[in-house]
């Protein structure tokens, strides 16, 4: 079994996530390290119960599906802990005008029968989670210093401020033990989605992407040869067409609130279709009814890409058969009015950034061309 972390702040997509890394056998889930970012963290922590919430009245309702969750009530149960309120610096920023003032489409307000009650939340607390009275940084360390060398994946599906406290305080004990780290962030060929040039979990914490991905200071960021950076260009184009979740999952799907009704639903249908209703609506307002999966491709590339100890013979990470990674060099923008959290890439020799249909060679004859006296007026005249 691959040992992972799963840092996270739930958030839609994290969720769904979260949901896959519990159905997926491979992995032993230990821990989860919950951060500030599509909602406040304290809401983003409500939405981890609200989910075990629903997969448990799923299991007790459905006893056959407790097979469909391995991960769900596994000998030695995740450690639940909680990061980061807010960014190393600058402001706060939230994705609620994607994920909802909840983080989960509002389903607080809109579906209350999916709220968790105290009662119920020391119940699933004590059933499901390890207690601990450490920070997160002190439950990660102790993970790390306690299982083999390299053998830990970190999931990284929200802002990167826990990793770079982490790596402020203990970087060298960091890079020696952790694992791969799979981060979903950043935008490189493609626009962002929290800004036009930036991706939300860079957005949210620039500094401290900047500080985990600095990977030219080796005394600062993480080792390269154990991080692959899944950025929109790669999640964006993985999505569930809502048609399909209509065909396949709920029938009764629709995406228009209406006030809670008795579901004829299994409870974890109930669940996904409740915080689906306004995502829909969202991502059609945004162009398309379909919802990406950028969360749910970084557990994907977990399972498929355990890290492997011993590789120690490149700078980057060795991936398996399907997966190809590619080096790319760039700057977090940290400053700009608005280009806050952009991948900043030097494009200045690369033929291929120039104008479509040209290249650089192209621009070179042009260039000459107009150099020469009258060449260029000459062959616009012809
Ligand atoms: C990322 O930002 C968040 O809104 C999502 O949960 C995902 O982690 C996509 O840009
Ligand atoms: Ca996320």
């Amino acid at each position: 079994k691959i040992p992972v972390i799963i840092d996270t702040d739930p958030g839609v997509d994290d969720v769904l996530a979260i949901l896959l890394a519990l159905a997926s056998p491979e992995l032993e889930i230990l821990a989860y390290v919950v951060s500030f970012g599509n909602t406040d963290v304290h809401a983003a922590y409500e939405n981890i119960y609200r989910l075990y919430q629903a997969v448990g009245r799923q299991i007790t309702s459905h006893p056959e599906d407790k097979e469909r969750f391995p991960n769900f009530s596994p000998e030695v149960p995740p450690v639940l802990a909680l990061g980061p309120h807010g960014p190393l610096e600058g402001g706060r920023h939230h994705a609620q005008y994607f994920h909802g003032r909840d983080g989960l489409g509002d389903v607080s307000q809109n579906h209350p029968e999916l709220n968790v009650h105290s009662e119920d939340r020391s119940s699933i607390f004590c059933a499901n989670f390890t207690t601990t009275t450490k920070s997160s940084v002190e439950v990660i360390l102790d993970l790390l210093q306690s299982r083999p060398k390299r053998s830990i994946t970190y999931i990284a599906l929200g802002p990167l401020t826990g990793l770079a406290l982490l790596l402020r305080g203990h970087g060298e004990v960091v890079r020696k033990n952790i694992g791969r780290v799979v981060i979903m962030g950043g935008a490189l060929d493609v626009p962002g989605n929290a800004t036009p040039v930036a991706e939300f979990n860079i957005f949210a914490d620039a500094h401290a992407a900047n500080e985990v991905l600095s990977f030219d200071t080796p005394e600062r960021g993480l080792p390269s040869d154990r991080v692959v950076l899944l950025p929109l260009d790669i999640t964006a184009i993985h999505e569930i067409p809502f048609p399909f979740y209509v065909k396949h999952v709920d029938p009764t799907f629709e995406s228009t609130r209406k006030p809670s009704i008795p579901s004829t639903k299994s409870p974890l249908v109930h669940f996904s279709s409740s915080f689906f209703e306004r995502t829909r609506e969202v991502m059609i307002e945004f162009g398309k009814d379909a919802m990406e999966l950028h969360d749910i491709v970084a557990i994907w590339c977990a399972i498929e890409n355990p890290s492997d100890p011993t590789d120690n013979k490149d700078d980057l990470p060795v991936m398996s058969p399907g997966w190809a990674v590619v080096k790319r060099n760039f700057s977090i923008e940290r400053t700009g009015e608005l280009t806050l959290g952009m991948m900043v890439i030097d494009r200045r020799d690369d033929p291929t950034a120039y104008a479509p249909g040209s290249n650089r060679a192209q621009v070179q004859s042009l260039l000459e061309r107009y150099h020469q006296p009258h060449g260029l007026l000459e062959s616009i005249a012809m």
